[in-house]
């Protein structure tokens, strides 16, 4: 059984023993996200303890905040606003800037096309357009099936090899709407996934 017990930053303590949360504040934010036994929450709340629920310390909370659940959803930006006593509307305003954090759930695969100002002009708009229309999925939106996600962001730092790609974790430079839209066919090709109109016989 998991006791998670939320005080304010001087008196938050985690425990392994019981199931209860106490929250004193907004209890209704835990109740809406029905997270109140969920394991991620339990680690989220060790790491905010571990940055003291310092305000000052927000990129590194939203940061460890995505690695644990994946994205930013509004309950859990909520979350964190109360638990580092910061203004949702800051909070938000924080996750929104960075083009890294994601406010939605990405898909199984998640392409990353740069919008950059290089990259923009080197024609990356037509790559997207591209990935767009094969793939039956819109910039900043996944596929009905969950698979594909597709994410625009800022420069990546990689100007000269422009415009730039990346697929999961890999960087696609010099992209070429062929290229690209091969690499995507060849990663879902893989794990046998076939979205939309795409299927391995396209
Ligand atoms: S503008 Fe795309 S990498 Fe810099």
């Amino acid at each position: 059984m998991i006791k998670l017990t939320f005080k304010k930053k001087s008196e938050s303590f985690l425990s392994s023993q019981s199931m209860v949360y106490a929250p004193l504040k907004k209890p209704k934010v835990l109740i809406s996200m029905g997270l109140k036994n969920d394991k991620r929450l339990l680690k989220l709340e060790r790491f905010l303890k571990k940055m003291e629920y310092k305000g000052s310390a927000l990129l590194e909370i939203l940061h460890k905040t995505q690695e644990i659940y994946g994205y930013l959803n509004e309950d859990v930006l909520k979350y964190v606003s109360e638990a580092i006593e910061l203004p949702l509307s800051h909070v938000y305003g924080v996750a929104t800037f960075y083009s890294y954090f994601k406010l939605k759930q990405s898909g199984e695969h998640v392409i990353t096309a740069c919008m950059g100002t290089a990259c923009y002009v080197k024609g990356v708009e037509k790559i997207i357009s591209a990935i767009e229309k094969r793939f039956c999925v819109k910039r900043g939106g996944s596929t009905a099936d969950g698979k594909l996600s597709l994410f625009i962001t800022r420069c990546i730092g990689a100007c000269a090899i422009g415009p730039t790609i990346l697929i999961d974790d890999n960087v696609v430079g010099n992209a070429t709407k062929d290229i690209v839209l091969e690499r995507i066919a060849s990663t879902l090709e893989s794990e046998k996934i076939y979205t939309c109109r795409y299927s391995k016989n396209s």
